[in-house]
């Protein structure tokens, strides 16, 4: 396949080396398009377009998101962060005999702090054996009958590192716990099927691997448990007679948008509504070999060169984030900066990114202004 016009879709290649999509996706034409469909909208119908055109962008996008993990529409809801999300289900989750929250000490922290607020909440963290990924045996053993959930990343986002969430998934099941997964590094660039790993609780966002920019974020909850936990935070989106707009009479809504609160920011639903399209025209299969092939060759230039890559070895367990240990991560970040090369880091560590539209050559850039940091 020639990548070359899907790397054209993105105007930032004209002037940087855009290695970085772990933290934000750089912007594509398309979805710049879709922002400015809905400036227009706005611009013509003001409120109006609410009902035109936007309650049914609402649906659209959980349709692709649904699409996207292979769950249906009536599980997903739409949240302003992922954070958001969380709080939103972790507010419906807190059974007196299950006080313990078992959680990996790799989770990005948002996941931990969820349960950090709760007085009664026991957060258990997992070890991590080499900072690099939790094996799930250790998810296996920290499971017990007074776990309330087992919460996991899909991606560690430091490492790269592949979970295997359906193990982690049976882990919770086989002791009555949920399992939460933290899909944000991974939707978009791992195939995902929520319903055949057995999760029961999902929460991703647009802004990385979907292309779609800041501002919106989806949380997956299995239908019996849609229709089945209540959440302790509400507002009217969550409300099953939103427009009757009586404020004596909440009814949870049928199915995940219970867990909806207010008002969306419809930019940011347009944009991750083509954000989606683009991945999905793609294919999530053809995109996870594409950057199976980039990592495989960027890990082995990095390792060739001498540095120390904290991401697995095993080309199948890693995803597209690839750790370089570094004494200081920030300098080397400003100075591949200078030279227009777009990275982040974390800890002790730089995080390259390389997605679809990324080629060798980028590495080769990469590579040659990482000379000074060869350790
Ligand atoms: C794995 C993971 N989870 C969650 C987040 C942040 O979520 P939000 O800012 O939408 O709450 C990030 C952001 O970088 C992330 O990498």
């Amino acid at each position: 396949m020639d990548w070359t016009p899907w790397r054209d879709e993105f105007p930032i290649f004209g002037s940087k080396t855009y290695l970085n999509t772990c933290s934000l996706g750089p912007l594509a034409r398309r979805v710049r398009a879709a922002q400015e469909t809905f400036l227009d909208e706005w611009d013509a119908a003001g409120a109006a377009a609410w009902y035109d055109r936007w309650l049914d962008a609402l649906d659209g996008l959980r349709e692709r998101v649904a699409r996207v993990i292979g769950a249906s529409k009536e599980e997903i809801a739409l949240a302003p962060s992922v954070s958001v999300a969380l709080s939103a289900i972790a507010s419906a989750i807190d059974p007196p005999d299950r006080p313990r929250v078992v959680l990996s000490e790799l989770e990005f922290p948002t996941v931990a702090y969820q349960w950090a607020v709760k007085p009664r909440a026991e957060r258990v963290f997992v070890p991590a054996e080499d900072g690099v990924r939790v094996r799930p045996e250790a998810f296996e053993a920290a499971v017990d009958g007074r776990t309330a959930v087992v919460a996991t990343s899909h991606v560690q986002y430091t490492s790269g590192a592949i979970v295997d969430i359906a193990r982690v998934a049976r882990a919770a099941r086989a002791h009555g716990a949920l399992s939460l997964v933290d899909a944000y590094q991974a939707t978009g660039q791992i195939p995902t099927d929520v319903h055949a790993a057995g999760v029961d609780v999902l929460v991703t966002g647009g802004l990385k691997w979907l292309l779609g920019g800041t501002g919106i974020a989806f949380l997956y909850v299995r239908r019996e448990l849609a229709t089945d936990l209540r959440p302790t935070i509400a507002g009217w989106f969550g409300n099953a007679r939103q427009f009757e707009f009586d404020p004596r009479k909440f009814e949870f809504h049928g199915d995940a948008r219970r867990f909806e609160l207010g008002t969306t920011a419809n930019a940011a639903v347009y944009a991750a509504s083509a954000g989606i399209d683009l991945v999905r025209s793609i294919g999530v299969d053809r995109i996870r070999s594409r950057t199976r092939e980039l990592v495989d060759d960027l890990a082995e230039r990095l390792v060739d060169a001498g540095h120390e890559v904290l991401s697995p070895r095993e080309p199948e367990a890693r995803a597209g984030i690839v750790a370089v240990r570094m004494r200081d991560p920030a300098k080397a970040v400003r100075a591949l900066a200078d030279r227009g090369i777009v990275v982040d880091s974390r800890h002790d560590r730089l995080r390259v990114s390389p997605y679809f539209y990324n080629t060798p050559e980028d590495h080769e850039r990469l590579l040659e202004a990482l000379r000074p940091f060869r350790p």
